[in-house]
């Protein structure tokens, strides 16, 4: 389905400007706002959707003043912004709307200056918690005292939410007592991708595939979400997370709801979280069998630069994951003996994530030399290269008999969409749906409480067992017992390439 340049679709590249913001970013000097938060808003503001009047003010500990943030800023927009280009005049335009003040999340410094900063009326406010979770409730609390936890504020949380159920329906609920919860967005950056929204898209507008997507035309599902970095210098956070925690319970599960769930009624926050939820309550418990888990080795010729994970964390007794592969099934009708593999790992052999929907083969063969052997394979790349490919079984072009192979229909998104088509990064279109009070691609309350629930006596159990996770070598597909948990099952995970 590649397209010749004249059949290249229109974009409408329509770039409707948000209403005047403030956007506070607690947490403002951290990594996750340099990184992402900043230059996103920038390409937002340089894309003329930030207004001119909107105001970005960083809060965090540091003692800085507005004019070393603005350096910061410049900074981190420079290191971040990859190829996007840029003139000076947009970044000293864009700088020029950014504030900053030094506050104590715990004590009482700086918070009547906020209060002071926030008091313009007629903006929508809004209040990134780019911090610890240790200090969302601090946060919360401070901002009711001083007056800032109005009706039309914002809070924006971060992951992670909570580390299993008890701890996220605390944080529910401290937070439930200052905001309500239409005022709380729940990150999950998986939701902001562009190609996860195209799931949707996919699914709910086209009438090619809806009708095959159940267990009766279904074989399996797979999703892959394989990273090639290890844990770098998170090794503190994420030894007491792992991949179940840190990618499974959040992003898979996300991933999962959308390709499993049913038609929401309409495109709205509530109508598709509900939708999405009964995905989650529909989820069968893992079996201990079922469940795989994997540590990342040195690379023996390059130990210094890629060391192993438990030297990485600096733990030569880690039992924690950073590889899982599970099977899971949705207990409802659409989806009943339709099995779901997910699979997700670091310093795995490319960088590459990826939803597999495998469809049966078809029920008789006329072309007895080949019965069996060839399936449909719809898989949707989330990135990189994001895009569409379906695998269609055809005839061997050339003389000597009814031979059949299977093609690729390839639609590369970036080929497809070539021009007018604009790259918006999930921080973006994120920050963007705040400001624009659109919680659909936001986790409600009950859904991360629902997903823990789900999460949690798979981790309970194999603490119980005492599991020790499976070696497996850097750049590899992970430990060999991934690969026979799909052939157990006579089946084959989709290969990891880039
Ligand atoms: C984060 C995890 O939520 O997602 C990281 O904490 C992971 O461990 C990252 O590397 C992956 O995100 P992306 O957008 O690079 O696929």
């Amino acid at each position: 389905m590649t397209q010749h340049s004249d059949q290249r679709p229109t974009m409408s590249s329509r770039v409707i400007p948000v209403e005047p913001f403030d956007l506070v970013i607690f947490g403002g000097t951290g990594d996750l706002a340099r990184r992402k938060i900043l230059p996103g808003l920038f390409r937002r503001f340089c894309a003329g959707q930030m207004p001119p009047q909107a105001r970005v003010i960083g809060a965090a500990r540091t003692d800085m003043d507005t004019a070393g943030f603005r350096t910061m800023v410049a900074e981190a927009i420079k290191e971040f912004s990859g190829s996007y280009s840029f003139t000076q005049a947009k970044l000293d335009a864009f700088l020029a709307r950014i504030e900053y003040l030094a506050i104590d999340a715990r004590g009482e410094k700086g918070w009547a200056e906020l209060a002071e900063l926030m008091s313009d009326e007629g903006r929508v406010e809004a209040y990134y918690f780019s911090v610890s979770p240790a200090l969302f409730g601090d946060l919360a609390e401070r901002l009711q005292k001083w007056g800032m936890a109005d009706a039309s504020a914002r809070i924006v949380v971060e992951k992670p939410f909570g580390r299993d159920l008890e701890t996220a329906r605390a944080l529910n609920k401290t937070l439930a007592t200052y905001f309500d919860e239409s005022q709380i967005y729940r990150i999950d950056h998986y939701l902001g991708k562009e190609t996860v929204q195209n799931l949707m898209a996919v699914r709910f507008g086209n009438m090619l595939f809806e009708p095959l997507w159940n267990a009766q035309y279904v074989d399996h599902i797979q999703i892959t979400v394989a990273e090639t970095v290890g844990v770098g210098g998170r090794g503190e956070y994420y030894d007491k997370s792992g991949a179940m925690r840190d990618m499974v319970q959040n992003h898979l599960m996300q991933l999962l709801c959308l390709i499993a769930m049913e038609p929401p009624a309409r495109f709205d926050p509530d109508a598709v979280r509900d939708e999405k939820l009964k995905v989650i309550r529909a989820l069968d418990p893992v079996l201990a069998h079922h469940i795989i888990r994997g540590q990342y080795q040195a690379e023996p010729m390059n130990e210094a630069e890629a060391p192993g994970y438990r030297t990485a964390v600096g733990d030569a007794r880690s039992r924690t994951e950073s590889f899982i592969a599970l099977k899971t099934h949705i207990s409802n009708w659409r989806w009943a003996g339709t099995p779901f593999y997910l699979r997700t790992g670091k310093r795995m052999e490319a960088r590459s994530s990826e939803i597999t929907v495998v469809f049966k083969e078809t029920p008789h063969s006329i072309f007895s030399e080949d019965a069996g052997k060839h399936r449909n394979v719809l898989s949707i790349r989330l990135q990189p290269n994001e895009g569409i490919t379906l695998g269609v079984t055809i005839k061997e072009p050339g003389p000597g008999g009814m031979r059949l192979i299977d093609v690729p229909l390839d639609m590369s998104f970036a080929e497809a969409l070539e021009e007018g088509a604009e790259s918006v990064d999930a921080y973006e279109r994120l920050i963007m749906d705040v400001i624009r009070g659109n919680q659909t691609l936001f986790m409600r309350g009950d859904e991360v409480e629902a997903a823990w629930g789900w999460t949690d006596p798979i981790i309970e159990g194999w603490e119980a067992r005492n599991d020790v996770p499976k070696p497996y070598e850097s750049g590899s597909d992970g430990p060999t017992d991934s690969t026979e948990l799909m052939r157990r099952d006579g089946r084959e995970w989709r290969k990891v390439t880039a």
